[in-house]
């Protein structure tokens, strides 16, 4: 049954990469969610699409859609899609966005599809079963020391003051091979599965943009906490995904940094 899920969850994604090709030609039609929280018509149409696929495949499944338009049925399965991860790298033309769908059973993540349609990069993992890349399986890095890492981080859309991260960005910077801020959390979240990335994390995500990329990265070796080394839970204050050997040490560099911040406040 997970195949069916995971096949049908390809099929839709690649569908919706086709949308935002598309889409990609277009003058971008851009309007505010917040101050700079974009959305635009492609963000609006992947969304209609998936959720219309996933109504016609699993009418009984439930849908959080970032963009409101998915149903509460009250089973136990839910999709948790992200239409257009990286709306702001979209809506200025940079090629790093992707469509995330993710499928959890009574609060248990099952499987995650991340694609990135303009590279044609299919990230897929089922529980249990591992994870692949365009096809083939892939595993986290085996860089085991922070010194030797590439990092990648994220900053919210909103509420950009309240967020410490620019302390975090500053540090880490100074102690890896250097820290990547792409601007769509489900790639950076495959990335690390694939071993671009060694580690990512970020404050104030929400469950679609990590759900399927969770699955990627446990399921390539990785590691997924919180900031401070306790369990995730989706839409949880932080997250921080690992290869899992420089997990400790960025648990332990993280302390320290949210400790200065406190104190420099
Ligand atoms: C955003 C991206 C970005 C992250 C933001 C997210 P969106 O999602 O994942 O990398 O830093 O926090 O909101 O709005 O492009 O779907
Ligand atoms: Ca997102
Ligand atoms: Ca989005």
């Amino acid at each position: 049954m997970l195949k069916n899920y995971l096949e049908a969850a390809v099929e839709i994604a690649q569908e919706a990469g086709k949308i935002l090709r598309e889409e990609m030609e277009r003058p971008p039609t851009i309007a505010y969610k917040g101050d700079f929280d974009l959305v635009t018509q492609a963000d609006r149409r992947s969304e209609q699409l998936i959720v219309r696929r996933l109504e016609e495949r699993f009418p009984q499944h439930a849908v959080a859609a970032e963009e409101g338009t998915g149903k509460d049925t009250g089973s136990d399965y839910r999709w948790h899609v992200d239409p257009l991860d990286g709306t702001t790298n979209f809506a200025h033309g940079y090629p790093c966005f992707c469509v995330s769908m993710a499928l959890a059973r009574a609060g248990e993540l099952l499987l995650g599809v991340i694609y990135n349609p303009v590279y044609q990069e299919l990230f897929t993992a089922a529980r249990g079963e591992g994870a692949t890349f365009n096809g083939c399986k892939i595993h986290c890095s085996k860089i085991d020391a922070l010194k030797n890492s590439l990092l990648c981080t994220g900053f919210p859309n909103h509420k950009r003051l309240a967020n410490p991260n620019i302390h975090y960005y500053w540090d880490f910077t100074l102690r890896s091979h250097g820290v990547r801020r792409d601007g769509s959390a489900a790639l950076d979240l495959a990335y690390v599965a694939m071993g671009r990335f060694d580690s990512f994390w970020e404050f104030g995500l929400n469950p679609w943009d990590t759900a399927a990329g969770v699955v990627l990265v446990e399921e390539a070796g990785g590691k997924i906490t919180d900031m401070q080394g306790q369990p995730y839970a989706l839409g949880g204050p932080s997250i921080l995904a690992s290869n899992g050997l420089i997990h400790a040490e960025m648990v332990k560099v993280g302390g320290e940094i949210a400790e200065h911040t406190i104190t420099q406040q």
